[in-house]
């Protein structure tokens, strides 16, 4: 097989942001797009006798991209590509895979919680060695690299068979392609006390689980259904399919509304779940009652030590900036560290790798621990059903005691989509014009304390990461977080993060966004976002 050189040119704009490369699918699907950037992201990492990983979650055109990538891996020169079969992976599972293999990274084909389709989104993005996304330096190597990008490689081949389990060679490159699940659950059952959950599904427990049409459908049967006994039909939405059946497969109360609706019915199953279109975020919720991810952080930490994985106690706790403070009450309680870094899943990877963390958490539905180097959808929602088994509580007990204990951070995001990007950035250059004269300045009968422009200095390597979002704390311990989607593929979205913390014992069932209403309306009042985005009302709320 002859491996071909082809000319090319820099493509304008293949800048990776927080996950990878994301655009239009039509955008990847145009000539060279895609090989312009596989080919930088080999440039920049090398691939002469590299073994690396490559899975997608699915989405249209996973399949073709799949080959191509697989094509230039070999006329790069790469040994072994280990693949999941149909050029399947979750995130989670793709990162296992790189870290169990022992493998020189790997490539992840998704747009994560995007619609996926012809017309919808399509994303590539790069984990190293240590089972985690690329680190900014990485990834701006990468970028650097589409902009002087004159040729790549590729071999002249027909495509790989990726149906059948086994070993192919492509060229001198080997391909194998394995099962994409049975790794991932054996490593989820050496994590939790699965005889303890089968002995809860078979006391008469009833689950639900919403794939979305996703990623996650094989792997949440495989590890539900068929290892830990839960009712067949327990996963809904069970076939991952190329456009997500038309769902927006993104795990929060506004996209998973069937099982929101399934759950505050009557009749609702005793626990209710759903990930996104690669598997790696989660929500929760118990039957009348939503569990938001920051709080379902803060639970999982204070009671991991009931799963046999976790039983030697958490080294540490690290959360994303915006995220609320409950898990930072857990960490102090048990006398552990706890982290506050810039959002993306990238910033744990050091913290994790240097033993200093042990569970991390955001509150954009990702949740997950040292076990792989990403967020991981079914770890967390494995985690809470170990924690029900030894329990023997309903999760609505658990929140209550969880409040009882710590108090409450009542928390929520608003978002306000695909706002034109000039008027975005006025609104938070002007936020942080203002920054200096907004202590002491009184809003809604609460007062700031504090305010500033969100900066984190990497605890392990010393890297600093500025302007991470626009922070404003008050006397009374609410807080609100401006910052700019890292991640849309549509104008600018922004997101406003906000929290207010009642100690309790009174005040504790309150209505999250009733709660919020002073800290809502302050928010308003000093960014002007009805006057900037012209929307007086969020978009998605969660
Ligand atoms: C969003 C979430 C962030 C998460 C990222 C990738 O990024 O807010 O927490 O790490 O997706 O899943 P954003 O669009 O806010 O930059
Ligand atoms: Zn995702």
């Amino acid at each position: 097989m002859t491996a071909l050189t082809i000319q090319t040119q820099p493509i304008a704009g293949q800048k990776p942001g927080t996950s990878g490369l994301r655009k239009k699918t039509p955008v990847f699907m145009g000539p060279h797009y895609l090989e312009n950037f596989v080919q930088a992201i080999f440039d920049v990492v090398g691939t002469k006798g590299k073994t690396f990983v490559l899975g997608g979650d699915g989405r249209y055109f996973n399949d073709r991209a799949a080959q191509v990538i697989l094509r230039m891996a070999a006329a790069n020169g790469a040994a072994r590509v280990i693949v999941g079969q149909g050029a399947v992976l979750s995130t989670p599972a793709a990162s296992h895979l790189i870290r169990l293999n022992q493998t020189d990274g790997g490539i992840i084909m998704s747009a994560s919680h995007n619609p996926g389709g012809p017309n919808e989104d399509f994303g590539v993005k790069f984990n190293m060695p240590n089972g985690g996304p690329a680190p900014e330096s990485v990834t701006e190597a990468m970028y650097q690299r589409t902009t002087e990008i004159t040729e790549y490689h590729i071999l002249q081949a027909q495509d790989v068979d990726l149906g059948t389990v086994g070993r192919v060679m492509l060229g001198a490159m080997v391909v194998d392609v394995v099962d994409p699940v049975a790794d991932y659950a054996d490593l989820m059952e050496s994590l939790f006390d699965f005889d303890k959950i089968t002995a809860m599904f078979a006391a008469g427990f009833r689950m639900r689980m919403d794939s979305m049409c996703a990623v996650t459908g094989p792997y949440a049967v495989d590890i539900l259904e068929r290892r830990l006994g839960a009712k067949p039909g327990t996963v809904t939405h069970a076939t991952p399919l190329p456009d997500f059946g038309g769902m927006h497969p993104d795990p929060n109360p506004t996209w998973a509304h069937e099982l929101m609706a399934e759950m505050m019915g009557t009749d609702a199953p005793d626990f209710g779940a759903a990930s996104d279109g690669d598997g790696d975020r989660n929500m929760v919720v118990g039957r009348g009652i939503y569990v938001s991810p920051s709080d379902s952080l803060a639970v999982l930490a204070a009671n991991a030590h009931l799963a046999k994985g976790y039983r030697g106690g958490l080294k540490g706790i690290a959360r994303s900036m915006p995220t609320s403070a409950a898990a930072d009450r857990v960490a102090a309680a048990l006398g552990i560290a706890a982290y506050e870094t810039p959002t993306g899943w990238k910033f744990f990877g050091n913290l994790l790798d240097a033993g200093k963390a042990t569970i991390c958490g955001e509150e954009s539905f990702g949740t997950g621990s040292d076990h792989v180097r990403e967020k991981d959808g079914l770890w967390a929602i494995l985690l809470w059903l170990n924690i029900l088994a030894v329990r023997g509580d309903s999760v609505a007990d658990i929140l209550a005691a969880h409040w009882a204990k710590f108090g409450r951070n009542y928390y929520s995001r608003h978002d306000f989509e695909a706002i034109a990007t000039d008027k975005a950035d006025a609104m938070v250059t002007a936020l942080r014009a203002g920054l200096g004269d907004l202590p002491g300045r009184k809003l809604q009968g609460m007062e700031i304390a504090s305010a500033d422009d969100f900066a984190y200095t990497d605890p392990v390597d010393g890297s600093v990461s500025a302007k991470q979002g626009i922070r404003v704390n008050f006397t009374d311990g609410s807080r609100i977080v401006y910052r700019l989607s890292g991640t849309g593929t549509e104008g600018a979205t922004l997101r406003v993060y906000l929290e207010r913390y009642v100690a309790g014992p009174e005040g504790l069932d309150r209505d999250a966004q009733e709660a919020l209403a002073p800290v809502i309306a302050a928010a308003h009042d000093l960014a002007g976002i009805t006057r900037f985005t012209g929307k007086a009302a969020p978009d998605v709320v969660t």
